[in-house]
């Protein structure tokens, strides 16, 4: 009965093909399930506006969402397009900026919609037969769906961010997750011993081009803040007039603080002197001490910390921080835990809290060094400007990281609770100018 047993392998990698390619249809209809229901309850006109000019209306984000798929998924990985140029250029995001971009003519909702839908069912069609076992490094493993269903989680993060710009009427999300409570640890910071430690990744199925090369790295010792910077003592810094100390302050810090008239993150306000509130997503809340700080600036963070006598972390030392076992020596690439995915008791992740937990709400999502929060809640800024590692190649597009590189951005790592679990893990880099604070980005310090 040889000739039974015989074939048996065969019938094993045609099932992890074929589970595969479940997962991967079964996460691109979950991602575009999200994006759907983050803008249910946004009206036509919110979604046409521009409600920041840093933002796009959230209507292109909604096309370009499709567009990019089209672009991936059926141009560049099969040699198929069903749009017309124009619509390629319409939502290019390196070719209008974001200011300029309520001047496009972009499909409206209901079109939009159409085209989501057309694009993907194709998308489908071509998924089924792709091969997923090739040479061809964008299908390798299914990594191009996972860059785009990433890109879909990224820009639903955006989308976020324009909906606690906007004015007029707040964003009233379908329904809302409730965190646990705070639970701030004893140790206000955690020592990290010096030594070797490995930086980024070799991952081929999900990680970024700016992700690896994974290298080796040798940090002195230092020490790290437990839990984010939270609202209750960065309001001491304000209360004693950190924004009027200009020794605290980077020099273009400083001027821009100045001629915008800032003196607290965004979205805090005063009812009567010293009693602070805060919008969130147009709805009025007093400051919660004991949630991480969030729209501050890479200048506010850095100013804070040398108030505190402290500094920002390395993005190495951010990232030894959260994924290296120094038992074992060996890294845990996806998450502070480990290799398990993000639970609602590990981490706040995914969206459906809207606003970070108060701090140590998560022992459970801690790293091997008892650092904690350091994924999801609030982005946290590094003081690492953005730059390649060594051996770094771009794939599959300049674009994607390449052309960011450089003095101009500063390094924020973690996510938020608005990032999707699948686009973020320890090794995960994000970027943007120091002076921004659209993202639900706070920081801890580092000594
Ligand atoms: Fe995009």
């Amino acid at each position: 009965m040889t000739g039974v047993l015989l074939p048996l392998p065969f019938i094993v990698m045609d099932t992890r093909k074929q589970t595969l390619k479940e997962d991967l249809a079964r996460a691109l209809q979950e991602a575009r399930e999200r994006t759907r229901w983050l803008l249910e309850s946004v009206s036509d006109e919110d979604l046409y506006a521009q409600h920041d000019e840093i933002m796009s209306p959230l209507i292109w984000d909604y096309g370009h969402i499709a567009n990019y798929e089209e672009l991936w998924l059926l141009k560049e990985a099969f040699g198929k397009e069903l749009s017309e140029q124009a619509l390629f250029e319409i939502y290019d995001a390196t070719i209008t900026p974001r200011s300029e971009r309520p001047s496009l003519e972009m499909l409206d909702r209901a079109s939009a919609d159409r085209y989501l839908d057309t694009i993907r069912e194709q998308v489908l069609k071509e998924l089924q037969k792709a091969d997923l076992e090739s040479g061809d490094a964008l299908l390798k493993d299914g990594f191009v769906y996972n860059m785009v269903i990433q890109h879909e989680a990224q820009h639903n993060e955006t989308m976020l961010q324009t909906l606690q710009l906007k004015k007029g009427r707040g964003y009233e999300p379908p329904e809302q997750r409730q965190l646990p409570a705070g639970n701030p640890p004893e140790e206000e910071m955690v020592f990290v011993p010096g030594g070797r430690f490995v930086m980024g990744t070799d991952d081929e199925e999900l990680a970024l081009d700016n992700e690896g090369p994974a290298y080796e790295v040798h940090l002195p010792g230092f020490y790290i803040d437990t839990t984010p910077v939270t609202n209750g003592s960065y309001l001491e810094f304000v209360e004693d007039g950190g924004y009027e100390k200009r020794e605290l302050w980077d020099p273009v810090g400083w001027d821009w603080i100045r001629e915008n008239g800032i003196s607290a993150p965004k979205h805090w306000y005063q009812k009567e002197p010293h009693d602070w509130w805060t919008e969130r997503f147009g709805f009025d809340e007093p400051l919660d001490a004991g949630a991480p700080v969030v729209h501050v600036s890479w200048y506010e963070a850095d100013a804070y910390t040398r108030w505190a006598g402290k500094r920002l972390p390395t993005e190495a030392e951010w990232e030894k921080a959260a994924s290296w076992d120094p038992k074992t020596e060996t890294k845990r690439l996806l998450y502070p835990w480990g290799e398990e995915q993000p639970t609602p008791e590990k981490a706040n992740l995914d969206q459906l809290a809207f606003r970070p937990a108060q701090v140590g709400a998560y022992p459970a999502g801690a790293s091997a060094y008892g650092v904690l929060g350091m994924i999801g809640d609030v982005w946290e800024w590094t003081a690492s400007d953005f730059a390649a590692y060594p051996g770094f190649e771009s794939f599959p597009y300049r674009e994607y990281s390449e052309v960011f590189f450089g003095p101009d951005y500063k390094v924020l790592r973690g996510g938020s609770w608005a990032t999707r679990p699948c686009a973020i893990r320890n090794t995960f880099r994000n970027w943007d100018y120091p002076i921004r604070r659209q993202l639900f980005v706070g920081f801890r310090c580092a000594r």
